[in-house]
């Protein structure tokens, strides 16, 4: 241990390194105790990984023949069971992907980042925000069924609203509230962020876009004309479920990132790291908190196993754990069964065209429909190449519930129905799909946990803290719901509890049986 005040004067004389943003500083030994982590996702591998450097004795029970959990890409030979449906397996060519779980991650995501580097997973940009892609209104107002792009719709609204406000300001809207000169300020910005002409009234700039593009010789190009904002308003593109302004999300702004080669990358790096500790194929049954120390019941293609552990780290979805027999506390089983879960879907559309790049010069990015579609996401990866995934959809709520209802080939069957209207070239270009349906998936059951502000209160506190000898984990621990950063700002904060436990305070638990 340092004394008080010597290690910064240690620091300024460089004679140590300033410890890197995300070290977990954990000193003594589990001693060999045992762990039993329920769930071989990014949580369950990410606390044997830091309990294994511990000196604990880790075994990981995961229900599928592969690890990672929703931070999964899905490739040529990929499977997927649903509930009420016969598994599936991609027929992708070799080498194509989409991320049917995570995607993105946002740059301040630190912990996500940290694992990346320390486990030597390369990473490349995402492209989140892309000006050049659409918003399409289907069926509604004088903009139906028009692909827009989506710096024509923000540079309108916000030339129409800066005009609409420099106007009140002309008329006292803030005489009360400001001086003369701050006014004038004002004035000045709005003139600029709406990109207004000397008389204050908005109209179309070269900021969205042209109907006919700048060139060579005498082409200077031709300004697109601006849409109307009551066609706007009409066709419902300021609904609040349609406008999207990914940088008015804090997780959505740029710089996003992504692991090169399918975010599965990461899962990949993890596994390889606790292979030992990894048992997969292992359905867990039964959780039982014994007087001192935890039994797992699980059964593999061999039988039906019993595991003896000191401590149980239990990350498994809530809608799943809440069908596994356990003799939890009656708060901690209320929480299990109260606390909400997203429905959540995606399909991934093979083409052997990339028509979005080569036809709409879009590279990356989200077009946003008012339909089931909700979002086509275009591949961050492999621009130029010659084939490609698109997300085809990527939905929420009442949209994923009634896509998860159709059968696979009526979801691909919606997806180039609705995806056409938007881009014809599907028509020629599309080979095949692979949709997910999230809280359909077995072993899943939900996107990612979705509090009220009702059970945040009342059900989320109890999976804080331990029952007896099992800690919770997982992104629906913390504040970091749907994000990879949860599972490992959570798997940390368990560790570093259950760490604690085990040396600080001394608690004593019984030799491992096995
Ligand atoms: N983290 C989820 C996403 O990126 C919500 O879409």
């Amino acid at each position: 241990m340092l004394a008080g005040g010597t290690y910064p004067a240690m620091m300024a004389l460089g004679l140590l390194k300033p410890a890197p943003a995300h070290a977990f500083n954990l000193t003594g030994s589990g001693n060999g105790k045992h762990i039993i982590i329920l769930g071989g996702g990014l949580a369950g591998l990410s606390s044997a990984y830091e309990l294994n450097k511990l000196g604990y004795k880790t075994t990981i029970l995961e229900a599928r023949e592969r690890a990672g959990g929703r931070c999964w890409s899905v490739r040529n030979g990929s499977t997927n069971t649903e509930t009420g449906m016969p598994t599936t397996t991609a027929k992708f060519d070799e080498g194509l992907y989409f991320n049917a779980g995570p995607s993105r991650i946002p740059h301040h995501h630190e912990l996500t980042l940290h694992y990346c580097k320390e486990l030597g997973v390369p990473i490349q940009v995402y492209n989140n925000v892309n000006e050049g892609s659409y918003y399409f209104a289907e069926g509604k107002g004088p903009l139906s069924n028009k692909k827009i792009r989506a710096r024509e719709v923000h540079n309108d609204m916000r030339g129409y609203m800066a005009e609409l406000l420099s106007k009140s300001i002309d008329h006292g809207a803030l005489d009360s509230s400001l001086s003369k000169e701050d006014t004038q300020k004002v004035l000045e910005y709005l003139a600029a962020e709406g990109g207004l002409d000397i008389d204050k009234l908005y109209k179309a700039s070269a900021r969205r876009g042209y109907s006919e593009s700048p060139g060579a010789g005498n082409k200077p190009g031709k300004i697109s004309e601006a849409n109307k904002l009551a066609d706007i308003i009409q066709s419902g593109l300021l609904d609040p479920d349609f406008y999207n302004v990914a940088e008015y999300t804090y997780e959505l702004q740029m710089t996003m990132f992504q692991a090169v080669g399918g975010m599965d990358m990461i899962a990949k790096a993890l596994q390889k790291q606790v292979a030992p500790s990894l048992k997969l194929g292992a359905e867990v049954t039964n959780i039982t908190n014994l007087a001192e120390g935890v039994k797992v019941t699980y059964k593999d293609a061999t039988g039906e196993h019993v595991l003896q552990g000191d401590l149980c780290i239990c990350t498994l979805p809530l809608p799943v754990l809440s069908n596994i027999n356990n003799n939890f506390s009656g708060d901690v089983s209320r929480a299990i069964d109260y606390i909400g879960y997203i429905q959540t879907g995606k399909i991934g559309l093979q083409f052997k065209r990339r028509f979005w790049e080569e036809d709409d010069h879009i590279y990356g990015g989200i077009t946003h429909t008012n339909n089931e579609l909700t979002q086509i996401f275009y591949p961050s990866y492999d621009y130029l190449s010659k084939k490609g995934i698109l997300i085809g959809y990527y939905n929420f709520n009442e949209k994923a519930q009634r896509t998860g209802e159709l059968n696979y080939a009526e979801r691909e069957k919606l997806a180039l129905e609705k995806g056409r209207l938007i881009h014809p070239q599907y028509d020629k270009d599309f080979e095949r799909s692979f949709s997910v349906s999230w809280h359909k998936t077995k072993y899943n059951l939900g996107g990612w946990a979705l509090y009220s502000s009702e059970t945040r209160k009342t059900q989320y506190p109890a999976l804080l803290k331990p029952d007896k000898h099992v800690y919770f984990a997982g992104e629906h621990l913390t504040y970091l719901n749907a994000w990879m950063a949860g599972a490992f700002e959570s798997a940390r904060s368990v560790v570093a509890q259950i760490h604690a436990r085990v040396t600080e305070q001394r608690v004593s638990y019984p030799a491992t049986k096995q």
